[in-house]
């Protein structure tokens, strides 16, 4: 596994092996890997002949006042995770190259880019999306790979792939959960021993919506109200951002159950939603499926 800094190198490498015909799978990523993280890198390696992780704490998706400084970062760790997953370059730029002090021009997917995790982290999904499309001209990659767990990114990284006609294949990957159903996040390793312990409520009550669903619970607002209550509850849940259904297409809302069905007859619907506990941001969502 070689690891390669500088971003000329990099391009240079992924022309060469374009060149040779390599299928170029990519795993972009913050670091601090987990579980997760090696779930799309095994279906990267099942998929392409080069698997190219980049591990890049990215400055312009992060508001001010949020975790930059602070995000875990553990090179030498990363590095023997990836190499034991048989990543054959990971590339690992700094962020004076990545953004010099020239730098101005940033990607926004409308709309999109506004709701959900958007509203509450205005700017982020500007900076996801730059760095995303930055990471796609300089690797050129055939594949790249993104989870579920980041439902919104996944989207709205799709609709930049299509809208900019990039001939890049987007693959969405299941989340993969602890064993107590907590989506396995590097924020997970924020929280003490006891707000990890009741983090597990934000999958609970996601499954409690998709069950209410599964039974035909067409009301909506009444679900939302039992699942706020639960929230309430638990003194660890120190703030719920949002709990929505939408549809898993599009993120449009969906507010009445009957229309929606009515319009749609199948289809998916989103259950996503941001808590947070103690001071740790959580997401996490599931899709109900219907025919
Ligand atoms: P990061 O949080 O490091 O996540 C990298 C990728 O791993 C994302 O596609 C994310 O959805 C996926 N992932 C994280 N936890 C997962 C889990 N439990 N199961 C499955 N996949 C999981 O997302 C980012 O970094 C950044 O925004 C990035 C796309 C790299 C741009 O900076």
């Amino acid at each position: 596994m070689e690891v390669i800094e500088n971003i000329d190198e990099m391009f240079k490498v992924s022309r060469a092996l374009k060149k040779s015909s390599e299928t170029i799978g990519l795993v972009p990523t913050m670091g601090c890997l987990h579980k997760g993280h090696l779930s799309l890198l095994e279906i990267a390696k099942k998929e392409c002949t080069k698997v190219i992780m980049s591990i890049f704490v990215n400055p312009t998706q992060f508001s001010p006042g949020e975790d930059y400084e602070k995000y875990p970062r553990d090179f030498k760790a990363d590095y023997e995770i990836a190499k034991n997953a048989g990543v054959d370059y990971i590339f690992y730029p700094g962020a004076k190259d990545m953004y010099n002090k020239n730098f101005k021009t940033f990607i926004n997917v409308e709309k999109l880019s506004e709701i959900m995790c958007g509203a509450c982290r205005p700017g982020h999904f500007r900076g996801v999306c730059t760095v995303v499309l930055k990471l796609f001209n300089i690797i050129c990659p055939d594949i790249a790979y993104f989870g579920q767990k980041d439902y919104q990114q996944l989207l709205i990284i799709r609709r930049m792939a299509e809208d900019l006609n990039l001939k890049i294949t987007i693959t969405g990957c299941p989340t993969i959960r602890e064993d107590d159903g907590l989506a396995i996040s590097s924020r997970n390793n924020y929280l003490s021993e006891n707000e990890r312990k009741n983090a597990v409520i934000l999958f609970n009550c996601l499954k409690t919506a998709l069950e209410l669903l599964k039974k035909g619970g067409k009301d909506l607002k009444s679900t939302g109200k039992l699942i706020q209550k639960r929230f309430e509850k638990n003194k660890f849940v120190t703030k719920v951002e949002y709990f929505d259904f939408r549809d898993a297409e599009n993120l449009d809302e969906i507010k009445d159950l009957n229309k929606y069905f009515k319009r749609k007859p199948r289809g998916s619907i989103l259950i996503a939603s941001a808590v947070w506990i103690g001071n740790t941001r959580l997401i996490d969502n599931i899709i109900f499926s219907f025919n």
